[in-house]
């Protein structure tokens, strides 16, 4: 467990980033949160704002000066800032460019500067690109289809070339379709579970992209906050300056998601029973299927889901009746 560390947590106002401020603050430490609330909420930190231990920086990584000031004494990094989503990659590139490369690189300058050692950054599954393989294992990868996913692979590099350079300890964890509490519902690049279950408690079916046959592996937040935690404190030099898949290493179709969504919500509201999905084209830049290997997680980091889908799902469900019903 880490406890009296000062953690700079970059994206902390966002969905994971404000439930790994939650989870460093219980355990004791200072944790700085430094987000320009570009995706993320006030809302998201506003709990944090009494607790001595914690401090809120609204800022840019885009911009360096922020970045050095934000790590100075700090005793690690987890830096979860970006822009999210393919399609918003797909719309605007140079704006996801800027913040998920430009703003990692300016964090890794930062780490150098502040003489920060471990820095644990958000990758992304994205980066298998056009790689049909199943199970997806760390080190077969395919081209990269859309822009978000080269920003994502393009930090991945720099964190190899800067492992290589620098007295870095660099850790890549690639998430895979993460779901939790404070995943934002709404807006036109919300994540599929979030803006399935929001909908559907407003008694509205949602529109499903392509058949509903795209697969992916669902990962419950807590499973996420344990690989952070993980990859934050290991001490096994095997395990340092590389990346790792963080996942259930199941996966489910976008259409079990939805009739699991309303076997579940059925108890709520009995009207869902006979709802049936919209059906829309599919997106471009979006994989078909996604399942990961964790079994290099596993290994070198000691990673054990304690959540499956199902078991997070019927936990998401609870916050988002509470929250959003
Ligand atoms: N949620 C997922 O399924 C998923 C999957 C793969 C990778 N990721 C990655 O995980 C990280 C966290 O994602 P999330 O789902 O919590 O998204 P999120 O949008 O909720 O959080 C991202 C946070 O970064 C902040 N941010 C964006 N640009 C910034 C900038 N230039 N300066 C400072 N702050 C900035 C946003 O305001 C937001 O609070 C991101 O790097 C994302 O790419 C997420």
């Amino acid at each position: 467990m880490i406890t009296n560390k000062t953690i700079l947590i970059t994206g902390g106002a966002g969905f994971i980033g404000s439930n790994l401020c939650e989870k460093f603050l219980q355990q004791n430490n200072h944790v700085r949160c430094l987000d320009n609330l570009a995706t993320g909420l006030y809302s998201n930190i506003q709990p944090f704002l009494s607790n001595p231990l914690f401090t809120w920086i609204e800022g840019d990584v885009r911009d360096l000066n922020t970045c050095l000031e934000a790590a100075q004494g700090a005793d690690m990094i987890c830096h979860q800032a970006a822009l999210g989503s393919v399609p918003r990659s797909v719309a605007e590139p140079l704006r996801s460019h800027d913040s998920n490369v430009t703003g990692f690189l300016n964090i890794l300058e930062a780490a150098k500067a502040a003489k920060i050692k471990r820095v644990v950054y958000a990758s992304s599954s994205s980066v298998y690109g056009d790689s049909p393989e199943l199970p997806k294992q760390e080190d077969k990868i395919g081209r990269p289809i859309s822009p978000y996913a080269v920003t994502k692979l393009t930090d991945e590099l720099y964190a190899h070339a800067y492992g290589l350079l620098y007295p870095l300890e660099l850790i890549g964890l690639r998430y895979f379709n993460v779901f939790g509490k404070r995943q934002r519902p709404d807006g036109p690049y919300a994540a599929v579970v979030p803006k399935f279950i929001a909908l559907m408690l407003k008694g509205e079916a949602p529109e499903i992209h392509g058949t509903g046959s795209q697969s992916r592996d669902f990962t419950y937040i807590a499973n996420v906050l344990q690989a952070n935690e993980l990859a934050l404190s290991t001490t096994n030099p095997a395990a340092l300056n590389t990346v790792y898949n963080v996942a259930c290493g199941s996966r489910t179709t976008v259409l079990e998601l939805f009739e699991g969504l309303r076997n579940v919500l059925c108890v709520y509201k009995p009207e869902l029973s006979d709802m049936k999905p919209f059906f829309a084209p599919s997106r471009a830049g979006d994989v078909p299927h996604s399942l990961a290997s964790i079994s290099k997680i596993s290994t070198l980091l000691g990673y054990q889901p304690t959540h499956t889908f199902e078991q997070g799902l019927a936990d998401a469900i609870v916050w988002y009746k509470d929250n959003h019903g």
